[in-house]
């Protein structure tokens, strides 16, 4: 099987046709997104606060994000995995920033690497782009700048704000990336960045006129305790069934009723009688 490619991806925005993406940060639940057959597969950083129990991103390192992006390679064969430079593994230098990102492909074995911010960006993502690591942006309310937005904010929604994010995408667009993630902006303001650029738009928090849709996985299947923010739409509830079926397995082995004896292995009795 062969995986989706930058050109599939580029190809579904001039077909009309929508692109899947989902977060994944270990082996078991990238096997599932995968064979779900969605397109591509994020690593994101979002893992600080949905696996490593952080406030925010800030905290993740390049090391957890190369650890992670690991076990998602491993568990996949058809979707594109992406994976999420971290804060501070691009904004120190270009150089840096490069070679973070070729740990990405070398060491972990994605596909792409994605970077936050716009035009403050762009000679970060042309050396990206130079060293042959396709690149996915992210504009909008990117996670990373947080204490620069003063909290999980919407963007955009005044027009110096929004006029900024329109020629953030052409520049990005200019400079080659293949993907934009547009995350918590306007619903028309994300119809009119995905009218104006030719690479496709992934939205999150950004309205159904992008030409793709990401959500983080924890978030959608309901088992995530954390704020959900408005945009999210859980798919299922996992969590109270999982809350169940770990209060069951904790009553029936205070019961003594597992294991059965269905679930033990013998011996043999001559075996048995000489222990004896
Ligand atoms: O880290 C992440 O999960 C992301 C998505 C929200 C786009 O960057």
């Amino acid at each position: 099987m062969t995986r989706v490619s930058t050109a599939n991806i580029r190809g579904k925005k001039l077909k009309n046709e929508k692109i899947s993406m989902l977060t994944a940060y270990d082996y078991s639940l990238a096997a599932m997104v995968d064979e779900a057959g969605i397109d591509m597969i994020l690593v994101g950083d979002s893992l600080g606060m949905v696996s490593l129990g952080y406030e925010n991103t800030l905290s993740v390192t390049m090391e957890d994000m190369i650890h992670h992006t690991k076990a998602v390679v491993r568990g996949t064969k058809h979707a594109m995995v992406v994976g999420d430079m971290p804060f501070m593994s691009y904004h120190v230098s270009i150089k840096e920033a490069v070679r973070n990102a070729g740990r990405f492909i070398q060491e972990g074995g994605a596909q792409a690497v994605k970077l936050e911010g716009g035009q403050e960006r762009i000679a970060t993502v042309k050396a990206i782009l130079d060293a042959q690591i396709p690149v996915v942006a992210h504009i909008g309310l990117t996670p990373q700048s947080v204490n620069q937005f003063g909290g999980f904010k919407v963007q955009g929604k005044d027009l110096e704000t929004a006029q900024k994010l329109i020629r953030d995408a052409k520049l990005l667009e200019e400079a080659g990336v293949f993907s934009i993630v547009l995350e918590g902006v306007p619903t028309q303001l994300a119809k009119r960045i995905t009218e104006e650029v030719s690479v496709p738009t992934i939205g999150i928090g950004a309205g159904h006129y992008c030409d793709g849709q990401v959500l983080v996985i924890n978030d959608m299947l309901g088992m995530f305790k954390g704020h959900i923010p408005k945009f999210v739409k859980k798919f299922t509830n996992l969590e109270p069934l999982i809350m169940a079926a770990l209060k069951d397995y904790k009553s029936e082995v205070e019961a003594g009723t597992f294991p059965g004896e269905e679930h033990g292995f013998t011996i043999n009795d001559d075996v048995l009688e000489k222990l004896y």
